[in-house]
């Protein structure tokens, strides 16, 4: 039987379907303004390596949208397994009404480069400055540059390597979250040669 008539497809609607995808808890505000807050962010993505440059869409409705506008700085903190409730509550309560980071007993700290707090317990955080807000119709487009990255110490191994696969990150695709599975290989595996025994 022919490969096109054993997979078979069904057309669906237009509709985002891009899966996985990360769900981070952007943070934005700051104590001397806006109060910090956080909200629950599925809609990002790295855009351009030089410069470092990242995108998030946000709904105008949102608290943190109006603080977004005003102050034009950001963190996205990338949460592991451990921040899965935290991230999934942060995206179902609204900053007009809590302090997410005291209910969720996450730990503002500062910055290097922008004015909002990190995350701590989250193992990154990229401190981002918006370049261009793109209103796209039900979300705006907040591009913004990459000005400073903290990461957590423990990760980073004798060469200064991120093992990324120990901090236990998050994944989102269609609504669920999940743990990062197992390491397929690195980048470029497919093409690399393999080691003769010897
Ligand atoms: C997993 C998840 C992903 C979300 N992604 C987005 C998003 O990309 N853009 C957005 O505007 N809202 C998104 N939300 C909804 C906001 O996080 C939610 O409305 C939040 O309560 C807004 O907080 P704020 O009013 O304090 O700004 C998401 C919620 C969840 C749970």
């Amino acid at each position: 039987m022919a490969k096109s008539e054993r997979i078979q497809k069904q057309s669906w609607k237009p509709g985002n379907m891009l899966a996985p995808i990360p769900a981070v808890l952007v943070s934005c505000g700051t104590a001397e303004g806006s109060k910090p807050n956080l909200i629950t962010i599925a809609w990002a993505g790295s855009v351009c390596s030089d410069p470092p440059m990242l995108s998030i869409s946000v709904r105008p409705k949102r608290y943190s949208y109006d603080i977004l506008q005003a102050t034009r700085e950001f963190v996205v903190n990338v949460p592991s397994v451990r921040q899965a409730r935290a991230t999934d509550w942060c995206g179902m309560v609204s900053g007009r009404r809590q302090d997410k980071f005291a209910a969720m007993g996450l730990t503002p700290a500062p910055s290097l480069k922008v004015k909002c707090p990190i995350v701590l317990e989250c193992p990154l955080n990229i401190e981002c400055r918006v370049r261009k807000a793109l209103n796209l119709g039900s979300h705006t487009l907040f591009l913004a540059e990459v000005v400073a990255v903290q990461v957590h110490a423990g990760l980073i191994d004798a060469k200064g390597r991120l093992r990324v696969g120990d901090a236990g990150l998050l994944a989102f695709a269609h609504g669920e979250y999940f743990a990062l599975g197992r390491s397929l290989g690195r980048f470029g595996f497919s093409v690399r040669k393999r080691r003769r025994k010897a």
